[in-house]
C-alpha cells in the first residue's frame, strides 16, 4: 500500500499528513510559529521557523520512506535569497500591505490593461512581485544582494531537495505570470526590470520537481511533486476540481473557490483567476482576515476561551445580533474590495449588547464576507451544485450551519479536513502514477461526511448594514 506525504507551510504554523492510497489520515502532525508585525499592515515570518516546525512535524510522522511528497502552503510570500541560499530578511507575507505604491508602479510601467490581459488580475498588494519591487525602493542593500525569490512552499522545497521549482498555481499569486500561457511573462519582468533568472522553473502541480536529498527523518531519493499554493491543494482535497463544485476554506484567510472552464478573468478585479492544479483554472474570492478574525477575538477579548465555547456563547444570540455589525478587515481586504487600507470595525453597540454579542458579530461578519466572496464567484457565472467547506474552521457545525443560512444552500463536510496537506498529498500521488490524473484521484479519494441544509433565515438587513458599513468607514484613512 502506498504511502505519501503532504506538507502544509500555512501562516500560523505547518502540518504533515500522512495518508495511504484510500485516501485515509495514518498520521499527522503539525507546529505553531509566531507572525511578527513590525508596523501596522505589516507582515513577516522567518522561513527557518517554516523549515523547524516541518522537521519537528516529520519527526513526530516517523515515516521515513513514503512513496511521494506533496507541497503546498500559503501563498503570495516573498522569500528573498543570496547567491548562496541565504534568507536575506525576514519573508513578506500574503497579508502584508506595504506595497500599494508599488502597485501603482507595476500599473504605471506595464499599462493597467496590459497587466490584467497577461496575469488575468490588477496587482495586488498581497502579491508577491509588489514585494520585490518594494525591496528595491527601500532596502536597496538587501535588493543588490538578492539572488532568487521563493514562494513559502518552494523554499521548503528548496531545504528538502535542493532544487529550485515552483508550480503553476502558486506562480499565478506572484503578478507576473502569464496564467493563460502558464509561463513566467518575459514581457512584465522587462518592463520592470527584473530579470527572469530570479523566479525559480515551473512545472504543473503533479510534475516532480525532485527527491529528497539529507532531510532528517526522511530517507534520500523520495520524489517531491510540484504540489499546489494552499488554495488550490486545499480544493483538490475537497474534490473542487469540476466547475459546479464551490470550495469554502475556512483558514487564517477564507475563500471562496471554483474551477473554470476557460481563464476568463472578473473586469471588476475582485475575484482571482489563476491556473488551477488539476491542468485548467479556477477563479476565487479571497478574504485575508477569516479565521485570523476569530482568533485575533479569541487573544484580544476572550483569552483562555476555547473556539467552541466562543462558538457555544454565539449560538444564544439571535441572527443579526440585534443590531451589532462586525467589518473583519484586520488587515485590509481583497475580496470584493481590494483596499489595502479597510479596517476592521464593530458598529450598532448598545448596553444590551454583551459578549456573547459580540462573539457572534464576529462569526457573522467573517461569514458575511464569505457570502460576499460567493456572491462574486456566481455573478461570474460559476454554478454553486455542490458546497464543500473545508479547514480549520469546517470542524464548527455552528459556523457551517451559519453559511448554509447565509448562502441559502446546503453545505457538505468532508470527511477529511486535514485542507491543503491532504490535497498536496493527492498530488504527490499522481505525480508518482498512483492516479491517471487529479480529478480520477478525487473521485476515488474525496469523501462527504455530512451536510447541513439551510434553515429559513432572514439575513438581508444585517447584510445591508454590513455592506453599508464599509462604504461609511472607507474613508476614514487611518493610515
Ligand atoms: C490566497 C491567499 C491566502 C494565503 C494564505 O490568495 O492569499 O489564502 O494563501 O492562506
Amino acid at each position: 500500500m502506498a504511502k505519501l506525504l503532504g506538507i502544509d507551510v500555512g501562516t500560523s504554523g505547518c502540518k504533515v499528513v500522512l495518508m495511504d492510497e484510500h485516501g485515509s489520515v495514518l498520521k499527522s502532525a503539525s507546529a505553531e510559529y509566531p507572525i511578527s508585525t513590525p508596523r501596522p499592515l505589516w507582515s513577516e515570518q522567518n522561513p527557518e521557523d517554516w523549515w523547524l516546525g516541518v522537521l519537528s512535524c516529520l519527526k513526530e510522522i516517523d515515516e521515513p520512506s513514503p512513496d511521494g511528497v506533496g507541497l503546498t502552503g500559503q501563498m503570495h510570500g516573498a522569500v528573498f535569497l543570496d547567491s548562496k541560499n541565504k534568507v536575506i530578511r525576514p519573508a513578506i507575507l500574503w497579508n502584508d500591505q506595504r506595497t500599494s505604491s508599488e502597485c501603482e508602479e507595476i500599473d504605471h510601467a506595464v499599462g493597467p490593461d496590459r497587466i490584467r490581459e497577461i496575469t488575468r488580475n490588477p496587482p495586488l498588494t498581497g502579491f508577491q512581485l509588489p514585494k520585490i519591487l518594494w525591496l528595491r525602493n527601500n532596502e536597496p542593500e538587501n535588493f543588490n544582494r538578492l539572488s532568487r525569490v521563493l514562494l513559502p512552499k518552494d523554499y521548503i522545497r528548496l531545504r528538502l531537495t535542493g532544487e529550485y521549482a515552483t508550480e503553476v498555481s502558486d506562480a499565478s499569486g506572484v503578478g507576473a505570470f502569464d496564467v493563460v500561457g502558464r509561463k513566467w511573462s518575459a514581457e512584465i519582468l522587462d518592463k520592470l526590470n527584473l530579470p527572469q533568472e530570479m523566479f525559480p522553473p515551473v512545472v504543473e502541480s503533479d510534475v516532480v520537481t525532485g527527491t529528497t536529498k539529507d532531510v532528517p527523518n526522511l530517507a534520500d531519493g523520495i520524489a517531491v511533486v510540484g504540489g499546489g499554493g494552499d488554495q488550490a491543494a486545499g480544493a483538490v482535497g475537497t474534490g473542487a476540481v469540476s466547475p459546479g463544485i464551490i470550495s469554502v476554506s475556512l483558514g487564517t484567510s477564507g475563500v471562496v473557490f471554483t474551477t473554470i472552464s476557460a481563464p476568463n478573468f472578473d473586469a471588476n478585479g475582485s475575484a482571482h483567476t489563476f491556473a488551477h492544479a488539476n491542468r485548467g483554472w479556477h477563479a476565487m474570492g479571497v478574504m485575508l482576515s477569516c479565521g485570523g478574525a476569530l482568533r485575533w477575538y479569541r487573544d484580544v477579548f476572550a483569552r483562555g476561551d476555547s473556539y467552541d465555547s466562543i462558538a457555544q456563547e454565539a449560538a444564544s444570540v439571535p441572527p443579526g445580533c440585534e443590531g451589532l455589525t462586525f467589518l473583519p478587515y484586520l488587515t485590509g481586504e481583497r475580496t470584493p474590495h481590494n483596499d489595502p487600507f479597510a479596517r476592521a470595525v464593530f458598529a450598532g453597540a448598545t448596553l444590551a449588547h454583551g459578549k456573547a454579542h459580540f462573539s457572534r458579530a464576529v462569526f457573522e461578519g467573517v461569514s458575511l464576507g464569505l457570502l460576499d466572496g460567493f456572491r462574486t464567484l456566481l455573478a461570474l457565472g460559476a454554478s454553486a451544485q455542490e458546497i464543500r467547506v473545508t479547514s480549520g474552521g469546517a470542524k464548527s457545525e455552528f459556523w457551517r450551519q451559519m453559511l448554509a443560512d447565509m448562502f441559502q444552500a446546503p453545505c457538505q463536510r468532508l470527511q477529511c479536513d486535514e485542507g491543503p496537506a491532504f490535497g498536496s498529498a493527492i498530488l504527490a500521488g499522481v505525480g508518482i502514477g498512483l492516479w491517471p490524473d487529479v480529478a480520477k484521484a478525487t473521485l476515488q479519494i474525496v469523501k462527504i461526511s455530512d451536510v447541513l441544509t439551510p434553515n429559513s433565515v432572514d439575513y438581508s438587513a444585517t447584510y445591508q448594514r454590513y455592506s453599508d458599513l464599509y462604504r461609511c468607514t472607507k474613508e476614514w484613512n487611518l493610515g
